[in-house]
């Protein structure tokens, strides 16, 4: 399927833009089904969104309670550390909106057995979201864009970007020298709207090559390989991520 594309002239229509977006997505969901599976991501980008989500305007117009959250990847630090994607979203957005605790899921990848952990989170995902033929399927993925083409925490050269059976993989990153977990591209191709938030002009070459219709082009950037195989792939960037000045 082709992909959305939504360029914003500066980086605060395209949170704004973003913010709008992962409403509707919402909204829609509830109305057809009664609840909404969200899974977000962590890093710098998505701050802004969050806080628009959960601001005037828009966080009332979305049905918090029927919302699950989990998270698509996580660092391996404690959930009050600064680098915590999951301590991020909350205080952006959950500590701001009514989702009960109990549909909220962090993913635990600061301790010890980090295999047994990710293991763990896959079988709460499996129970939790509603799957087609075997797969869980998210409503809505929120992802970001690493300079050199991650994400979620599927980086450039690891083991993770092979695999095709398990959902959710703990892995060494090398070239950040930490562990991180993260969904896999089988448990994120089945969503059914993977949405990237992407902004600043250092992500432009990745954005380029993973928008890029040669395959050689995107061949080195992980993001790529985001295809849902029934689901949407929505890009919402501001002028400067699409090599605009
Ligand atoms: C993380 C994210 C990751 C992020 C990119 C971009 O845990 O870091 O989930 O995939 O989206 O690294 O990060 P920035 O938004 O900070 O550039």
């Amino acid at each position: 399927m082709a992909a959305e594309i939504v360029v914003e002239p500066t980086p605060e229509a395209a949170a704004k833009r973003a913010a709008a977006t992962v409403a509707e997505i919402i909204r829609s969901r509830i109305d057809e089904s009664g609840e909404c599976f969200v899974a977000l991501c962590g890093g710098t980008t998505p701050a802004e969104l969050y806080r628009r989500l959960a601001g005037p305007g828009l966080a009332e117009t979305v049905p918090w309670e029927q919302v699950h959250v989990f998270f698509g990847d996580e660092r391996d630090v404690p959930q009050d550390h600064v680098e915590n994607n999951y301590r991020l979203v909350t205080k952006t957005l959950l500590d701001h909106v009514p989702v009960p605790l109990s549909q909220v899921h962090p993913m635990p990848a600061d301790c010890r057995d980090l295999a047994a952990a990710a293991e763990q989170y896959e079988n709460l995902v499996r129970r939790l979201v509603p799957a087609d033929d075997d797969t869980p399927v998210f409503d809505l993925i929120l992802l970001g864009l690493g300079r050199e083409g991650h994400t979620a925490s599927l980086f450039p050269d690891t083991p993770a970007l092979a695999e095709t059976r398990r959902l959710v993989v703990a892995q060494f990153v090398p070239v950040i020298g930490r562990n991180r977990m993260t969904f896999t591209f089988p448990l994120i191709n089945a969503v059914r709207n993977a949405v990237f938030f992407v902004t600043g002009p250092d992500k432009a070459r990745a954005v380029d090559a993973v928008l890029s219709a040669d395959p050689q082009q995107r061949a080195h950037y992980p993001a790529a390989r985001v295809q849902p195989t029934a689901g949407k792939l929505i890009f919402v960037l501001d002028v400067l991520a699409r090599g605009g000045v």
